[in-house]
């Protein structure tokens, strides 16, 4: 077999991660190539990329400085561990992420993932308290329908349910709050929805059930969107806050897909006026192209944690991978990228023609919702009879036999293009989506 076919007939032996492998391989989709806003099939079909890859593109594929970057860090120093010793760049890079963080989240922590950030923020959350001489303060709180990533924590603060149901008991001490989705009353809404900020109050049912004394914190994504684009209803993110503080809980946004201009404002937090207590980030970090996580902490709660013998370490936690080097530098090359042209607010600038356009799409066949904000689009398909995704993977796959990459998470299709993405491929992007949803099933 020369190269070529077997980099066109993928072999078994990789276990795809959340893909019907079987499947797959009776109809292989692969990507060789990209630059900017496409991928490049083996064959050299191009892809225009409505999904930032997995929503960790923000800056589009393959960009110079960003590559130039990695390129010259692994021949400079390609590791250094990161547990009582420190390479000069991690340090340079924390003072930069602090400098566009929210207010007051101060510090940063690095990982290799979102799951990982999600894992750090928790672990933070209970070592804080515990610090504090309150260790009773033991119980996380989810959301249903909330996506935190794949290990044990995340999942078990998380509300998928496929997510959760082959893997035992999960994490004891969790709770969940009731998802904020109510298409009822807020069907078609461009930028937040207008009803809803009285789902907060489940928290204060929580805390009766619970008592504040035995809760650590509560972790929601500001804008769910793995589970397929849930916008937080005007003032609800406001009142989850306002009750964290009236009860001594900590606020954690899980901002691995809001965060790095997604939304049109740096951070979530910024947009939304609401600041968490930790937050944790990834995808957009480095642009995608090196694995990295980053859980970004309040002054309070570092603070918190600097006591004891100085020569003590302060939290037992860590991975080999923290700040390594190439991702650091993909890291610092990315923001510098996302500020030369200013990406960290372009989506706000766009989100008028991105949500009329896709809000256009409303006529088409099956769609029973669209949602929009900043550079993210949600478009709801009504379900076919018995077949819950059915239709959500087919529009998947015909997306990609036309030449457009979109993501689907049930039957809802979830849009989050490079923040580079022109008003040409916008109207793009629309006329493909509008094709397939006219031919669907
Ligand atoms: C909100 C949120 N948290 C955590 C994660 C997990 O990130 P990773 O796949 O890098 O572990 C994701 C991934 O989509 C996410 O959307």
């Amino acid at each position: 077999m020369n190269g070529r076919v077997l980099r066109n007939e993928p072999s078994d032996a990789f276990w795809m991660p959340f893909t019907a492998n079987r499947a797959f391989h009776k109809a292989p989709r692969l990507l060789a190539r990209a630059q900017d806003m496409h991928y490049w099939t083996p064959e050299g079909r191009a892809i225009l990329d409505g999904a930032a890859g997995l929503w960790c593109v923000n800056a589009g594929h393959a960009r110079p400085r960003i590559v130039a970057a990695i390129a010259a860090q692994a021949g400079e120093l390609d590791y250094a561990p990161p547990f009582q010793i420190g390479h000069p760049d991690a340090f340079l890079f924390a003072d930069e992420l602090v400098r566009i963080s929210p207010p007051g989240l101060d510090h940063v922590f690095f990982s290799n993932s979102g799951s990982e950030a999600v894992e750090t923020a928790l672990k933070m959350a209970l070592a804080y308290h515990r610090a504090r001489g309150e260790a009773g303060r033991f119980r996380l709180i989810g959301r249903e329908r909330g996506y935190h990533g794949v290990n044990f924590g995340g999942v078990s603060v998380g509300g998928m349910v496929n997510n959760r149901k082959a893997f035992g008991t999960l994490l004891g001490g969790v709770d969940h709050l009731r998802h904020t989705h109510d298409p009822a009353r807020n069907a078609f809404s461009r930028g937040l929805p207008a009803h809803g900020a009285e789902f907060a109050e489940d928290l204060t049912r929580l805390i009766q059930l619970h008592d504040a004394s035995t809760i650590a914190a509560v972790i929601v994504e500001p804008v769910a969107g793995s589970t397929g684009v849930l916008l937080p209803p005007q003032g609800y993110l406001e009142r989850l806050r306002a009750i964290c503080d009236a009860h001594g809980i900590l606020l954690i946004f899980d901002e691995v897909i809001t965060g790095f201009g997604r939304l049109g404002a740096p951070f979530a937090a910024d947009l939304f006026g609401v600041v968490p207590d930790l937050m944790t980030t990834a995808k957009g970090i480095t642009n995608g192209a090196v694995p990295m996580g980053a859980t970004f902490a309040s002054r309070a709660i570092y603070q918190a944690l600097m006591t004891g013998p100085e020569d003590q370490i302060e939290l037992f936690h860590g991975y080999t991978y923290s700040a390594h080097p190439l991702a650091v530098a993909a890291g610092r090359a990315t923001l510098a990228t996302y500020q030369d042209d200013g990406l960290l607010t372009r989506a706000g600038d766009l989100a008028p023609l991105w949500a009329d356009t896709l809000h256009g799409l409303r006529d088409c066949p099956h769609v029973i919702d669209i949602r929009t904000i900043g550079l993210v689009g949600g478009i709801e398909l009504a379900s076919r009879p018995g077949e819950p995704g059915a239709r959500g993977l087919e529009a998947f796959k015909r997306a990609f036999a036309a030449g457009l990459l979109i993501r689907v998470t049930g039957d809802i299709i979830a849009l989050s293009p490079p923040l580079i993405i022109t008003d040409d491929q916008i109207a793009e992007l629309a006329a493909i989506l509008r094709d397939i949803l006219t031919t669907l099933d």
